[in-house]
């Protein structure tokens, strides 16, 4: 069997690491790749009530089961079929889907933490910071979670002021000194995913 690549891609909410993530994806078509987001990690709140569960901080390193992760993609690498959770933004809490992961030859994991965990770096062959101004990311933090996260204005204006713009100050923003490459202003530099898609590519053949 072929090594496993696998890429992180981190960034702050609305820093477009999902952009850059799709057209890398794209780029990458017809090669055996999955794309394995960190929100799937957050971790299971049913035993909250959902007002405990607005009360989380989902921005900081312990809301997430990187635990788990680390060993999907560890799995992944030894060649094991995986059932990855999901995750449901509308109640705070793990879904009851799940998705099934298949060995790949690339595995992309994105999220805001992809680079804070040491262990999970560790796995890394390519780690990419994306990087775009707090400006961008709120603006588009605000139309992302009022239209598919079922958040009214206020509340989307308020969890960033108290929660996600310190959380990334703190947490995220330091996790780029971790990064391999930097790309600013995320999926409109079609560049630096050209130089990334590159790289993967010569990564698969080896
Ligand atoms: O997709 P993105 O990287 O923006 O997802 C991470 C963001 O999701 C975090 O900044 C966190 O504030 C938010 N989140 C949320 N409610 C949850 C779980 C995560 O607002 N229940």
């Amino acid at each position: 069997m072929s090594k496993t690549t696998i890429i992180g891609i981190a960034g702050g909410s609305g820093s477009g690491k999902t952009s850059v993530t799709s057209k890398i994806l794209k780029n990458l078509e017809g090669y055996s790749v999955a794309l394995i987001e960190q929100d799937y990690y957050y971790k299971n709140q049913d035993h909250l009530t959902f007002e405990e569960r607005l009360k989380t901080n989902y921005d900081h390193p312990f809301a997430f089961d990187n635990e788990l992760l680390i060993q999907n993609l560890k799995d992944l690498r030894n060649g094991k079929t995986v059932e990855v959770p999901t995750y449901d933004y509308s109640n705070h809490t793990r879904s009851e889907k799940t998705i099934t992961f298949e060995p790949k030859d690339v595995i992309i994991v994105e999220g805001i933490f992809a680079l804070e965990n040491s262990n999970l770096r560790d796995l890394m062959d390519v780690k990419i910071y994306v990087d775009t101004d707090a400006d961008l990311r709120i603006l588009r933090r605000i139309v992302r979670d009022i239209e598919e996260r079922g958040r009214t204005m206020e509340s989307v204006i308020d969890q960033y002021l108290t929660v996600v713009r310190p959380m990334h100050n703190q947490f995220i923003e330091p996790t780029k000194k971790y990064a391999d490459i930097i790309i600013p202003e995320g999926g409109s530099n079609s560049v630096a995913i050209d130089i990334m898609t590159t790289k993967i590519q010569s990564l698969i053949q080896v």
